[in-house]
């Protein structure tokens, strides 16, 4: 019975701490792009019902798929030669024959399964409406090095009113790897360039690709996040072809106002579901360059700082910081640049007892400090990420309990999961710096 409670209490904790991204995905475009390996594993069965989930949350869903092994499979069965060259089949008349036949069964699949609503399933009552259509306007691909490509097309157009029609009506849309000329004719796609170009199309807020294996650092580390710069890099050295072609794919979309595209392994069964609500998420993400970042601060920054403090440390928001103090504490602090000024800064104190790392792990505690935005650039989230920056920093460096003093954004913090604590409470060694005249509120929040 208490361990039924237990579970149920868990259940419970994470529906509550999923609430934040269920309201953020509501109304949003999700493109995905999934694989054809995936549609005969059990992996696509549980797909499914997610896929349904989504949907009944508002979720705006268009699937890609691919069919590249079923072709494979359907020509090697024919003794017929496919010849794929940099991720593009050379389509002839024999391999378009098994794109179509493939092509109406992968539609099959997805209808019926989206369409099922047995009781005692995940999917009771679920009953999803799917669409397909000409959304695709293709043309050849063309001659490269002399390899006539045939049936191979590329994206010309993406009907984006006509997908957006379907998805303001409900429909999931699917979109097979295969395109429409203008003079009739049907071309074999790539499936990573029909998401990649429907996502940038319909403006999409995440696209999806799903992949063997997860992109890694020069230390064989999986890259968890990186901006489409930094990406860019590592793309090439990727452990397969195929992997470093969809990097580019997600790239591309990155730069072309996709806010985030996200690589999500086939090998994890909950990978959607964890990327999606869960904050550390499972997979790669990868989001546009911005023209600002975040980083940490270097002395060079301290004109800019005190430039952003001095007001809010004269009207009395801020404790007085002299140029001396925020020189010793510089690299606590971390910053927000845009076109080389400090718009954003917060800082991180790993310890209010002392100075030394082992200290601060052995103490447990931190305190953020001196969090402000520029009041031009209010009100975008950009105090939240320098939280969340410094909050898995925190982590990184073994805390587990964040501390902060503020006299005017109580419900800033408290809406972030910090907590209003007694200034009684305070750890001995903070209370000697503590001026009481400011009547500070203290806050805490459990990492
Ligand atoms: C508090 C502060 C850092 C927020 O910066 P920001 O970059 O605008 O923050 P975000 O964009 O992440 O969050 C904006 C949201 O917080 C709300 N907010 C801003 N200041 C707030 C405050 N004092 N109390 C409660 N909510 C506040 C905004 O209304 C907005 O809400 P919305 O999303 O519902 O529109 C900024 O207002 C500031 O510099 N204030 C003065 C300095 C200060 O008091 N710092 C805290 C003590 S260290």
């Amino acid at each position: 019975m208490v361990d039924a409670d237990n579970s149920q209490d868990k259940a419970i904790q994470w529906f509550r701490g999923a609430s934040p991204y269920i309201k953020a995905h509501r109304g949003a475009t999700m493109v995905m792009c999934l694989p054809d390996a995936l549609l005969d594993t059990p992996l696509f069965n549980n797909l499914i019902p997610d896929l349904a989930l989504l949907s009944h949350l508002g979720v705006r869903l268009v699937l890609s798929f691919g069919l590249r092994t079923q072709i494979d499979s359907a020509l090697e069965k024919k003794h017929a030669i496919s010849t794929i060259i940099e991720g593009r089949r050379v389509t002839d008349d024999e391999a378009l024959k098994s794109i179509l036949t493939a092509s109406g069964r992968a539609r099959s699949l997805f209808e019926s399964r989206l369409s099922m609503g047995l009781p005692n399933t995940p999917m009771a009552g679920a009953r999803l409406s799917v669409c397909s259509g000409n959304y695709i306007t293709a043309q050849p691909f063309g001659v490269h090095n002399g390899i006539d490509y045939q049936h191979t097309g590329t994206v010309r157009q993406v009907h984006s009113a006509e997908i957006n029609n379907q998805l303001a009506s409900g429909n999931i849309v699917l979109l097979p790897p295969t395109g429409y000329s203008l003079t009739g004719d049907i071309f074999n796609l790539p499936a990573e360039e029909v998401s990649c170009e429907a996502a940038i199309a319909l403006k999409a807020d995440k696209l999806i690709f799903f992949v063997d294996t997860l992109p890694l650092d020069e230390n064989g580390r999986v890259i968890r996040e990186a901006s489409a710069a930094s990406m860019e890099a590592l793309a090439q050295k990727q452990q397969s072809d195929e992997l470093s072609r969809t990097l580019l794919r997600a790239i591309k979309a990155s730069r072309n106002n996709v806010a985030r595209v996200h690589l999500l392994s086939l090998s994890d069964p909950n990978a959607l579901m964890r990327e999606l609500f869960t904050i550390d998420g499972g997979g790669t993400l990868v989001t546009a360059k911005r023209w600002e970042h975040l980083r940490a601060a270097g002395i060079q920054d301290v004109n800019g700082i005190i430039e952003l403090i001095e007001p809010l440390q004269n009207n009395g928001t801020l404790a007085t910081r002299t140029r001396e103090q925020l020189e010793i504490d510089i690299e606590q602090f971390v910053v927000c640049e845009r076109e080389g000024m400090v718009i954003a800064c917060a800082a991180l104190f790993a310890s209010t007892d002392s100075g030394t790392d082992s200290d601060r792990a052995a103490n447990g505690l931190g305190e953020i400090a001196c969090v402000v935005t520029h009041p031009d650039y209010r009100g975008q989230g950009r105090a939240g990420d320098l939280i969340a920056h410094l909050e898995a920093k925190a982590k990184s460096l073994n805390l587990s309990t964040l501390m902060l003093l503020s006299t005017r954004a109580a419900h800033w913090f408290i809406e972030r999961g910090y907590e209003e604590k007694s200034a009684a409470d305070m750890p001995a060694t903070r209370k000697i710096a503590y001026d009481s005249k400011r009547n500070s509120k203290m806050f805490v929040k459990q990492l």
